[in-house]
């Protein structure tokens, strides 16, 4: 099924220079870059983007790395591409994701993933609109 998800590249992904290999990453599985943007986010958006884990303890550490910069914001479309994009980010702990994802070859740690994406379609929806605006049905 032809899929939109969001995927966002955190703050270090900008400062090492790695947007242009990350997103070749999505390319070369014939993924398309629908749209993008770059922006700081704000404290009320980031708290609704991370909701569920707004009472963690890591989340003051995830704040802060989250407004350390600019993140970089893209809709990616393409068959099955939710569950597609998070396979090629890999294991949300790089320590233990697999060798050629993205995780794994550029994240450092837990904390410092460097990439996010849609976990579901449903949030899929819900995370386009809240970065890109209502799109077209
Ligand atoms: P989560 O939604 O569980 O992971 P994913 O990004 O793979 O969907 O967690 C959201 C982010 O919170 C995660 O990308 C990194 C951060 N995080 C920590 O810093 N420490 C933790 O122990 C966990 C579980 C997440
Ligand atoms: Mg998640």
């Amino acid at each position: 099924m032809n899929e939109h998800t969001l995927i966002i590249i955190k703050p270090d992904g900008l400062q090492r220079h790695l947007v242009g290999k990350i997103l070749q990453y999505f390319e070369d599985a014939n993924l398309n870059i629908d749209q993008c943007y770059i922006d700081t986010m704000t404290d009320d958006v980031l708290r609704a983007h991370y909701s569920q884990v707004v009472d963690k303890p890591f989340f003051p550490e995830l704040k802060t790395y989250m407004q350390s910069g600019p993140c970089f914001f893209a809709i990616i479309s393409g068959e099955n591409a939710v569950a597609r994009v998070r396979a090629i980010e890999g294991n949300t702990d790089p320590l233990k994701a697999e060798r050629g994802t993205i995780r794994s070859d550029f994240g450092t740690s837990l904390n410092y993933n460097l990439v996010h994406g849609s976990d579901s379609v449903e949030h899929a929806k819900v995370e386009i609109a809240r970065f890109f605006g209502p799109q077209p049905a």
